[in-house]
């Protein structure tokens, strides 16, 4: 820390720290039990909780201490419960009164204090006066990724007579519960909305999954994310890097006819935010 080159206003890494942090594979297997888990006992009860070391370490890249954090899709709080830790403010937004709910009873467990959580449709961001109240840093978010909660597992067949997963909420505002193209269209205008409140020279670092591949469509979400936020005036994009998220399972799809990959990683696309005049 102490080493940070002057000239280094992104964050307190020095240069051995800095470097670690641009590998382009994360690779993780965090506890899920006992004090390391951080109330993952808790936290599972969210179809996909996000790990706060995880989160932690973008937070320390992205951001200097003391640092301003938006979560547009916070569920049971990764990115505030890691803000919290890293010593930085943030907010958060979610449609779900029970994922708010746990996140706080998280913070209860864990003895920190909870950052603010607005019960909101993201959709709406600019009328929360949270949001507006000071620039933020850096936008970090794990959104719902299209109709993902309507499918089964990533390259598991559906079985009969099994119930659908459950979406994350039955909201029609729930983003994860649109077709693709629309998902794609309308996580596009939350995100250039969310651009009114980054500083210029912000991060926007967001979580993407594809699908398996079905004949009409090759369903790589992350590219087609890609493709969509270039087109934001001022908002450009930086590049990637993949969540290897060892807890998952290796399953034999496809055995023993045809090759079905596991998908046992997420993509983590970064953007900077150049500011309106997109100097
Ligand atoms: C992938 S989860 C985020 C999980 C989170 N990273 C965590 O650690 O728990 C996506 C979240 O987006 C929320 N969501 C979906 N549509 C939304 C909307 N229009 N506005 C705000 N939140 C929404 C869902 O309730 C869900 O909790």
């Amino acid at each position: 820390m102490s080493d940070r080159d002057a000239r280094n206003r992104l964050n307190d890494l020095d240069a051995r720290a800095w470097t670690y942090a641009l590998r382009s594979v994360i690779s993780t297997a965090y506890p899920t039990r006992g004090p390391g888990s951080f109330a993952h006992h808790l936290r599972r009860k969210h179809p996909s909780p996000k790990p706060p070391q995880l989160m932690a370490e973008l937070i320390r890249f992205f951001t200097r201490r003391d640092g301003h954090i938006l979560d547009l899709f916070a569920g049971v709080g990764g990115t505030l419960i890691a803000s919290t830790l890293e010593g930085r403010t943030a907010v958060g937004i979610d449609l779900s009164p029970e994922y708010a709910a746990i996140y706080h009873a998280v913070c209860a467990e864990l003895r920190i204090t909870p950052q603010p959580y607005l019960v909101a449709d993201a959709r709406h961001l600019l009328d929360l006066p949270e949001v507006r109240e000071r620039p933020f840093d850096l936008i970090l978010t794990d959104p719902p990724y299209a109709a993902m909660m309507a499918r089964p597992k990533t390259g598991e067949r559906k079985k009969r007579g099994r119930a659908d997963p459950t979406p994350f909420t039955a909201s029609p505002a729930d983003l994860g519960n649109l077709p693709y193209h629309e998902f794609i269209a309308e996580l596009s205008a939350i995100i250039a909305t969310s651009l009114h409140t980054l500083r210029p020279g912000g991060y926007v670092v967001l979580f993407a999954k594809d699908f398996q591949p079905t004949p009409d469509h090759h369903n790589m979400l992350h590219a087609d994310l890609v493709i969509a936020l270039r087109q934001i005036a001022g908002l450009e994009y930086r590049g990637y890097q993949i969540w290897h998220d060892q807890s998952q399972n290796l399953y034999p799809f496809g055995y023993p006819y045809a090759f079905v990959a596991n998908q046992m990683h997420q993509f983590i696309l970064i953007f900077r935010w150049l500011g309106p005049s997109g100097s």
